[in-house]
């Protein structure tokens, strides 16, 4: 038994399309509980901070711009294996290669706005939570 946390985020183009209510009902289902989680627009610094390991990409002013574009739906969710879990849900990166049935294969078509951020690792989960609820979390 692996219980976990992980940081998930339904990025800007997400809330617009008013699709968290869909998100938060898979993962529910699924059978993982949601611990914390707010609506807010990131500012420039933790969204530059949260994708720091891409700050050398081409894309990264741009994926900084659209991340603060707009509000964000920050979690916090626990359960058994969830960090690996939730990457299976959420689909490849590459709309080529996400399937239908995950969440980017049913709502995404770009690798940009993508709806979803997960954290790939125990490491990156923990930094995330961090970064993002401090504190905040009991
Ligand atoms: S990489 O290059 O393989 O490390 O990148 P990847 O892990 O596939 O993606 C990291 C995050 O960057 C976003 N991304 C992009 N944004 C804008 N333009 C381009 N070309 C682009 N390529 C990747 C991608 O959506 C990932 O966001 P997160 O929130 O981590 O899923």
């Amino acid at each position: 038994m692996a219980i976990e946390k992980t940081y998930l985020m339904i990025k800007p183009d997400g809330v617009k399309r008013q699709v968290i209510g869909d998100i938060v009902d898979r993962f529910e289902r699924r059978g993982f509980e949601l611990k914390a989680a707010k609506l807010i627009v990131p500012s420039r610094e933790v969204a530059e901070a949260h994708y720091a390991e891409h700050a050398d990409k081409p894309f990264f002013g741009e994926l900084v711009d659209f991340i603060t574009s707009g509000p964000v739906f920050a979690m916090v969710w626990e359960g058994e294996s969830v960090i690996s879990l939730a990457r299976i849900m959420m689909g490849a990166t590459k709309p080529s290669e996400s399937l239908p049935g995950t969440i980017r294969g049913d709502y995404a078509v770009t690798i940009s706005e993508n709806v979803i951020h997960g954290s790939d690792s125990p490491a990156s989960a923990e930094r995330e939570i961090n970064l993002w609820f401090g504190g905040e979390l009991a």
